[in-house]
């Protein structure tokens, strides 16, 4: 895909896609990671004497202007990491845009409103993109977060005007296309989190290049169940049992070894408070339930990442957000701190997790896709991609 490089950007207006999508509480940004991973793209924009016009979504306001979700806190937020004035609009299209951007000079930045207040955005309306292609001359998208949502700002657009990556998706695009097509091995996939059902498609497509896959979280049970053990009240999904099975096949004919927990945390509450103990896989009790992987199979995880060139995480390995059992996943995040092959978050929960144990400045690369990452290791083309301009 073209780049920055292939295109004029001297005094263009360019229109500069950003995954802005930041958690917020009471007002306040909770976390500005994808913000500062913006920062590059922006810069240099403005050091090429760009007219820089800056997009994003936030939350899923449906169409509608919810006050909550408007971004001038992350306009004053951006102002401070850039050290410069931003000029933050009410809204994305429109006399007032257009104004505003008729007054900017080289180097100026304008943050337009949340896109999504216009219900057009998500529907990838033609009408939506023509108006917003027609505020700039260059269409730059460093939104990669955003960019497996075939939307106006990310799509639409990109075919209206000469459209390139911006620095940001440049790098998450090089480092998981490497890592899918030509990984350092033994390559590594620890896959976790609460539902099989969200993971199909990423496990499907794993086992046709890794070499391990470790299981956890809540959607090690149905794994566990399909072995042939009780998991008592822990989270099942009957309907993929034998879907889980299956991949188990798969992974013995295709020389995968896969890894499923042999011990775990079970408590007799869904509860901070509950009372817990560590049991054999074959021992879970009847009415208790498995919230984390246990200290054999962090111990067994820990050893195989320490063993592997190359590791993709994508998934916490228990309920982390409380102490009793976060055990699991902060041995997962150590180990993946600890070792020497190259270590890749697949954004949403991990990027959570090694943020939490404090060990997100030994990650190798951190992706800011949550959704985004997850396509991309199913396989999947991302439209926000494909929509742009081949070299
Ligand atoms: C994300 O947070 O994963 C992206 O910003 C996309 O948001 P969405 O799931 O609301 O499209």
């Amino acid at each position: 895909k073209q780049t920055m490089s292939d295109v004029t950007l001297q005094g263009k207006r360019v229109f500069c896609r950003v995954d802005f999508n930041v958690p917020m509480e009471d007002g306040a940004i909770t976390d500005d990671t994808r913000i500062r991973a913006a920062l590059p793209t922006i810069n240099h924009l403005i050091e090429q004497g760009a007219k820089v016009i800056l997009a994003s979504h936030m939350g899923r306001p449906k169409g509608e202007v919810k006050e909550e979700l408007r971004l001038t806190k992350v306009g004053e937020h951006l102002a401070k990491l850039l050290d410069k004035p931003v000029k933050k609009l009410d809204e994305s299209i429109g006399a007032t845009v257009e104004a505003a951007i008729s007054e900017m000079q080289n180097g100026d930045v304008v943050l337009l409103e949340n896109v999504r207040f216009h219900a057009g955005e998500e529907k990838n309306d033609a009408e939506l993109a023509k108006a917003f292609a027609s505020l700039a001359d260059v269409y730059v998208n460093d939104a990669f977060g955003a960019a497996h949502r075939a939307h106006a700002t990310t799509e639409g657009i990109a075919k209206l005007l000469p459209a390139v990556s911006g620095l940001l998706m440049e790098k998450e695009l090089d480092v998981l296309g490497k890592a899918l097509s030509n990984p350092e091995r033994p390559f590594t996939a620890i896959i976790g989190g609460s539902k099989v059902k969200d993971k199909i498609g990423v496990i499907n497509h794993l086992l046709d290049k890794v070499d391990n896959i470790l299981i956890g979280g809540g959607l090690s049970y149905t794994f566990t169940k399909a072995q042939g053990h009780d998991v008592g009240n822990s989270l099942l999904e009957e309907d993929k049992i034998e879907l889980a099975q299956s991949f188990m096949e798969k992974a013995k004919e295709k020389g995968v070894s896969f890894y499923l927990p042999v011990d775990v945390v079970v408590a007799d509450a869904f509860s901070k408070d509950a009372n817990t103990k560590v049991v054999d896989i074959d021992q879970i009790p009847s009415d208790w339930m498995g919230l984390d992987i246990g200290p054999k199979t962090a111990a067994l995880y820990a050893d195989v990442i320490k063993n592997s060139k190359l590791i993709i995480w994508n998934g916490p390995m228990g309920v982390f957000e409380m102490d009793v059992f976060a055990n699991g996943t902060k041995g997962v995040a150590n180990a993946m701190a600890d070792t020497d092959g190259y270590t890749i978050i697949g954004g949403g929960d991990s990027a959570a997790a090694v943020e939490k144990f404090n060990v997100a400045d030994k990650m190798d690369h951190i992706s800011t896709g949550g959704g985004a990452s997850l396509e991309f290791m199913e396989g999947k083309d991302l439209p926000g991609v494909s929509a742009l301009n081949d070299k």
